[in-house]
């Protein structure tokens, strides 16, 4: 059962925006792309806008890009689950997502996501215990003739990441 706020803080931080006026104003300028009438189509856009702020997509974030853009939380939910770049629960500090579809599996992206896991201790989806770093499958990654591909925060991409390249990358998150 939910309880009712009872400091001026807690009611304050309720009716609080949840985003800065700088990302709701990147969202209006994604919303403004389309025609008046299908502002849900930056959905996708202000999902990012909203992730990289927050660092992940909570049940927050879906309420509020679902209040923005006019639609029920579980349209803005359906995108958010269907896509992989989008963190649907708390990721560590670092997102590091590895590609290990055939033509990368093929050029020693397993050899290379099985390294990682044995170095970092965890399996896919888990984070290591220090919270820095969680360890995620991607889909191909458009860089198949880079592989081992592996993406950091949705944003970095790193290429041939060989054994040396992979425990200099994992180094540099550790100590960040
Ligand atoms: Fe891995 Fe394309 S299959 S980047």
């Amino acid at each position: 059962m939910s309880t009712m706020p009872t400091s001026p803080d807690a009611v304050q931080a309720l009716n609080a925006p949840l985003l800065s006026a700088t990302a709701y104003r990147k969202i209006e300028r994604e919303v403004g792309k389309f025609p008046a009438d299908q502002k849900q189509s930056a959905v996708m856009a202000a999902l990012a806008i909203a992730q990289d702020e927050i660092g992940w997509v909570s049940q927050a974030v879906i309420d509020d890009v679902a209040r923005v853009l006019a639609m029920t939380p579980i349209a803005v939910w359906e995108v958010a689950s269907f896509y992989n770049m989008y963190a649907t629960s708390q990721p560590g500090t670092f997102k590091v997502g590895i590609c290990t579809c055939l033509p990368c599996a093929l050029r020693d992206g397993e050899k290379a996501a099985s390294y990682l896991k044995a170095k970092l201790g965890i399996d896919f989806g888990e984070t290591t215990p220090d919270g820095r770093i969680t360890l995620v499958q991607t889909e191909c990654l458009g860089a198949c003739g880079d592989a081992p591909v592996l993406l950091v925060n949705n944003k970095r991409m790193c290429s041939f990441m060989s054994v040396q390249k992979l425990d200099a990358l994992v180094d540099e998150l550790k100590n960040t």
